[in-house]
């Protein structure tokens, strides 16, 4: 006990000396009878010259002269030996100091930063730059006027020189002087410089380069010297010449509008994945943008088409204002800023199918293009966008009735197209009851009346006039948007309406009663299982469960639409518990057992599919046949189909490891079919959407021969003859069957070549909007494999991986060589899927340490996150909030610790 009294007392003491010491480490004792060094009496005179200034007196209340200078509000001293200290950082952001910048800062030798963003300072003297270890210099947002750049000496230390929003004059070339290998941050943004760019030759550390708004000239050449570089704004200058692509693509931020540039460039070449987040390029010189694909040797190109799949991962694209022509085939997925307005735009609006788009967008301009046909279903579902104006096109077609599911809209513009219908009921309740202020909605063809309960008042902004159809009887918006009264129907017509509905929904309900009557007698014969089917399944013909309807009834709840999890002209897949285990149940449309020989053809389905057995097969649980319903109860895939990974519709995508074992199980399992069952099955729909994938992406060929009409006897040739219209899908269907109307277990290898194709893109198997060259994708694979061009085939998510590893390289160009193979025109001079699987085994034998696209992203993010300033006590927002390049120098923080 005695013991423990007496270490606890021990701790104490030990604790309170440590204390001690610990004190006079960070704050040296100005109240001590140590004598004042250089640095402090420095500070007691930079506190005059302030207080020079009348205005500043009662601001630098807090710098008081009885107190030591270290203790100052945000001034940091650092002790060097026994009893020196010097000032290393202050910082007098939004103090709203004025006047002229001490001198005396000058003297304060061992200064390395010094902040004073937000205040009223008027000039720099020159004594300031004496100051020779500055690292950061930073007074944005003054009212700083001279030729200030003049002043500045040789820091060989500079980093960061922050003197944007100012009204300097003068040129920038004497920024030459400063250490080159040194600076890191130039903003000299909002001022009235003159020069150019070739000023900041050699400046191979430079990451953010502000110069928006200033008088500079000349090209952006010199920008390609600039190895470091990640953020550019350039805004508002005279800068001339061609747009920087190469640059450009390797940067996180640009912004270079209202310039002259001009050039053309593909989105691709621009879009490198993992760099551009914002792009702004409006109101420049910019003609167009180049097709994506040109033809080798051919420059006298069509029309253009912008295809922002290109442009993942990018937030902001601002690209108005410059006369480009061509359509937008596809929209950027994650952009928050879509600025298309003032451009020469044409052709339909495509509908985003993976919906990202309209779930990330946040500010659409398309206005004053010639865009036309109907605006896609999906726009009037934007959960996030508050603005979005489309005047000034030549839109047709009427706003949905039904849901505009838009809570954030803040302002709607559609005037100047050629809109029609009523003006749905939903926009006056976005105004009632969510963000919805602002509506033009003039110069269309709306008809009919305007909805009611349009909210009045200051803050709502309405324009309705240039619709003649449009009527209301509401006295304030007939006035103000000179509308006609809307003749109301007379009180006669009114009841002899409701007369006639009365009658017609007698006579419905009692002939509903009736047949339900009837229904119900017939319906326990119709639930029992077909007879022929149980007969097969006794005599041992067919090997399979036989499931009662109304267990799978059961395990679907009736077949509930939340249970659905796909649909087709065969019928749908429901998702249902079966004794406890997941599966999914495929129900035909009533229409197949139908057919003269729809009872056969389920039959016949049901013997291949219990025939074979492949683990990259989707196997047969069991099935279920009564005098209505023919369904097949299947193992449950749980990870969706290929196609909706290869097209980001789920998942994190597919590295190149994952998309070749994918390859080689398809592969395996259509050998398996062809060469191995007995008789041989083809496919016959190969695609990726019928590949589904398990949890751990394993390939699950689903699909084969069902609803495919083939009388058993057949199977005995060796080719299928059949018997309904075209079969298969658009995109992957050998060309031979056009010719003679016969697949063959070669168009098998040929759709499967096309499934290699889209593991190699992540792109469409047939896309009109990709033009007459294009538009399949063999067409587009085989015109750039011709010319060498494997990087703009290869899906954009796996460029990273491309450009560091050249075995990867060679590895998707040998799968791209065999895709090539399996798509011959010719069936005979495609490999048979035997000889596919054994090279595809032979090419996926290496696993490549690659990344997928998302990992890449969060390492890179890791490594350059750089804050240069702790946000909190700060007003103004970081310089930049991402760098690249070297980033071994971005270890230390600017600002104050504490
Ligand atoms: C530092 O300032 C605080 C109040 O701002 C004061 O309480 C403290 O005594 C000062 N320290 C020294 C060493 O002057
Ligand atoms: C800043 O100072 C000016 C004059 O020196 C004064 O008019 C203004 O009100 C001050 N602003 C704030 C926010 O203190
Ligand atoms: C402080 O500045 C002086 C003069 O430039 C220099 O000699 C000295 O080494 C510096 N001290 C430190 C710790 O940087
Ligand atoms: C210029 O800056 C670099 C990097 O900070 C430094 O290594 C070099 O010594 C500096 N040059 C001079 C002449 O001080
Ligand atoms: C760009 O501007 C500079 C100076 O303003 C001028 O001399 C030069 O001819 C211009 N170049 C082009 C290509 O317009
Ligand atoms: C680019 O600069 C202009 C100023 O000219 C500004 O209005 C615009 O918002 C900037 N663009 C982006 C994407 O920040
Ligand atoms: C170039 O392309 C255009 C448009 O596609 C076509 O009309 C023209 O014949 C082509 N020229 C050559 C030399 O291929
Ligand atoms: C969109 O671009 C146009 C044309 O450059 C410009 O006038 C407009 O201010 C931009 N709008 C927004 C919200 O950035
Ligand atoms: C208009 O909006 C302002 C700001 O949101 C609000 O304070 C004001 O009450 C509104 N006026 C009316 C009449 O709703």
């Amino acid at each position: 006990m005695a013991e423990n009294v007496s270490l606890h007392v021990l701790v104490r003491l030990l604790q309170s000396l440590v204390l001690m010491f610990l004190s006079q480490l960070v704050v040296p004792g100005y109240g001590q009878k140590t004598a004042l060094s250089g640095d402090m009496r420095t500070m007691l005179k930079v506190r005059d010259d302030l207080l020079g200034i009348p205005e500043n007196k009662v601001i630098l209340q807090d710098w008081s002269s009885q107190d030591n200078p270290c203790n100052w509000t945000r001034v940091d001293c650092e002790e060097i030996g026994i009893s020196s200290v010097v000032v290393r950082r202050i910082d007098l952001n939004h103090r709203n100091l004025t006047g002229p910048v001490p001198p005396s800062i000058g003297l304060l030798l061992n200064l390395t930063d010094i902040t004073a963003d937000g205040n009223q300072f008027s000039s720099i003297p020159q004594g300031f730059f004496q100051a020779k270890q500055l690292r950061l210099i930073s007074f944005r947002n003054n009212l700083i006027s001279g030729k200030v750049l003049d002043k500045l000496t040789t820091f060989q230390s500079l980093r960061v020189l922050q003197l944007g929003q100012n009204l300097i004059s003068g040129r920038v070339d004497p920024l030459a002087r400063l250490n080159r290998s040194a600076v890191e941050v130039i903003d000299l943004s909002g001022n009235s410089l003159q020069g150019s760019l070739t000023t900041f030759s050699g400046f191979s550390r430079l990451v953010s380069l502000r110069l928006g708004r200033n008088q500079l000239t000349g090209d952006l050449g010199t920008l390609e010297e600039l190895t470091s570089i990640n953020d550019v704004s350039l805004e508002e200058n005279n800068f001339n010449g061609t747009i920087p692509t190469s640059i450009i693509s390797r940067m996180s931020s640009v912004n270079l509008s209202r310039n002259s540039l001009r050039g053309t460039f593909t989105l691709r070449e621009i879009f490198v994945p993992g760099f551009i987040t914002t792009l702004d390029l409006s109101e420049n010189r910019i003609q167009q943008v180049a097709p994506e694909f040109q033809s080798p040797g051919n420059q006298s190109t069509t029309e253009s088409a912008l295809d922002f799949f290109w442009a993942r991962g990018v937030r902001k694209i601002t690209l108005g204002g410059n006369g480009l022509s061509g359509s937008i085939v596809s929209f950027p997925e994650s952009a928050s800023t879509f600025n298309l307005s003032h451009n020469m735009l044409s052709g339909n609006l495509p509908e985003d199918t993976r919906a990202t788009f309209y779930a990330n967008v946040e500010t659409l301009l398309l206005n004053n293009n010639s865009l036309t046909g109907p605006v896609p279903k999906g726009f009037w579902n934007m959960e996030k966008a508050a603005t979005m104006d489309l005047s000034g096109n030549q839109f047709t077609g009427a706003l949905p009735g039904g849901a505009i599911i838009m809570p954030s809209l803040q302002a709607l513009n559609l005037s100047r197209n050629t809109f029609s219908g009523p003006i749905p009921a939903e926009i006056s309740n976005l105004m009632r009851n969510f963000n919805l202020r602002t509506v033009d909605l003039s110069f269309n063809n709306f008809s009919g009346p305007l909805p009611r309960d349009f909210p009045q008042g200051e803050n709502y902004t309405y324009l309705f006039t240039g619709n003649p159809g449009l009527c209301t009887d509401d006295d304030f918006f007939r006035k103000e948007n000179s509308l006609t009264r809307c003749s109301k129907p007379s009180r006669a017509a009114v009841i002899a309406r409701w007369a006639g509905a009365g009658s017609s929904l007698g006579v419905v309900l009692l002939l509903t009663t009736v047949s339900l009557c009837l229904w119900r007698l017939k319906v326990v014969k119709d639930n029992e299982m077909d007879e022929d089917l149980v007969r097969a399944v006794n005599s041992g013909l067919i090997s399979t469960r036989l499931i009662p309807l109304k267990e799978l009834e059961k395990a679907t709840s009736n077949f509930a639409e939340e249970t659905k999890i796909g649909e087709g002209g065969f019928g749908s897949v429901y998702r249902g518990f079966l004794e406890g285990k997941k599966v999914a149940i495929k129900k035909s449309s009533d229409a197949v057992l139908h057919l003269v020989q729809g009872k056969q053809m389920f039959m016949n389905e049901v013997q291949i599919l219990s025939g074979v057995n492949h683990p990259s097969l989707v196997s047969l649980v069991g099935c279920c046949m009564t005098k209505k319903h023919a369904l097949l109860v299947f193992e449950y895939v749980p990870q969706g189909t290929l196609a909706e990974h290869l097209y980001y519709r789920r998942g994190e995508g597919l590295d190149w490891n994952q998309r070749l074992k994918i390859a080689r199980q398809t592969a395996n399992a259509l050998s398996y079919l062809h060469f191995m069952a007995d008789p041989p099955i083809y496919h016959r729909d190969v695609k990726s959407a019928n590949i589904l994938l398990d949890d751990e992406l394993n390939a699950k060929v689903a699909d084969f021969g069902i609803s495919k009409v083939v009388p058993y006897q057949q199977f005995s040739t060796d080719h299928i003859s059949t018997t309904t219209g075209v079969e298969g899908t658009p995109g992957y269907v050998d060309p031979e069957y056009y010719v003679n109307f016969r697949l063959t277990d070669k168009s098998d290898v040929y759709s499967f070549g096309v499934v290699l194709l889209e593991l190699i893109t992540s792109r469409a198997p047939l896309d009109f909007r990709r033009g007459e060259r294009d538009n399949t994708l063999v067409k587009m694979a085989t015109n750039l494999l011709r010319t060498n061009a494997l990087h703009l085939l290869v899906d954009p998510m796996l460029m990273i991986v491309f450009d560091d590893n050249e075995d990867v390289k060679k590895n998707i160009l040998s799968v791209a060589e065999l895709a090539l193979r399996c798509v011959h025109r010719l069936p005979l001079n495609r490999p048979d899927m035997q000889q596919v699987a054994r090279e595809i085994e032979a090419l996926s034998s290496v696993q490549f340490h690659v990344g997928a696209y998302k990992s890449t992203m969060e390492e890179e993010d890791m490594d350059f996150i750089w804050t240069a300033y702790p946000a909190a006590s700060r007003g103004s927002p970081s310089p930049y909030e991402r760098a690249t390049g070297s980033s071994g120098s971005m270890e230390f923080r600017f600002g104050f610790g504490r």
